[in-house]
């Protein structure tokens, strides 16, 4: 198989949750990096620092017609940082991000840390196992209306 599929077939009872900080940061980063981003660039980049994730913009990834401004580049990467913390919540930490911590370098686009034991909600469980199930669907839109439960 290759690398490409074996990413998504990625297995949450590999979490080492006997593990170090840094290792627990870097399984969560499987889940993040299954996101959905504009023209499947993957714009982001991440940089592990003992029991800090940074996740920087990549510029090198934006799309200079399409997405001049690389408005879509950082929506991917927030899509990115969605799942990191869909991951988190689902191994048992609240997470503590910090969005833009440093107003001088605008390629930095969050810092993660695990911060402290939550118990995981059942929608972010629903959340979780959608992360490696989902995939953008470009067939024909159904006619039906979307029931009020999902709309919620
Ligand atoms: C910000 C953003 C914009 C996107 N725009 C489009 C789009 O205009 N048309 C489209 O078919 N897919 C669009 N996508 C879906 C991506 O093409 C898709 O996520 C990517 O190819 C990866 O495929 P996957 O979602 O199946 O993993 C967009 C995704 C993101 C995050």
């Amino acid at each position: 198989m290759s690398e490409l599929l074996t990413m998504w077939k990625v297995k949450e009872a590999e979490f080492p949750h006997h593990g170090t900080v840094e290792e627990k940061l870097k399984f969560i980063l499987n889940y993040a990096i299954l996101a959905p981003s504009s023209h499947n660039t993957q714009p982001w980049l991440f940089k592990i620092d003992s029991e800090e994730i940074y996740l920087y913009a990549d510029r090198n990834r934006g799309l200079s017609i399409t997405d001049p401004e690389g408005r879509e580049l950082v929506i991917s990467c927030g899509t990115a940082l969605f799942n990191l913390r869909i991951a988190l919540h689902h191994f048992g930490y609240k997470g503590e991000i910090i969005t833009f911590p440093n107003p001088a370098n605008s390629e930095l686009l969050a810092c993660i840390k695990l911060g402290y034991r939550i118990k995981e909600s059942t929608d972010n469980n629903l959340l979780f196992n959608a992360i490696s199930k989902r995939h953008t669907n470009r067939q024909n839109y159904q006619w039906w209306d979307a029931p009020q439960s999902l709309l919620r």
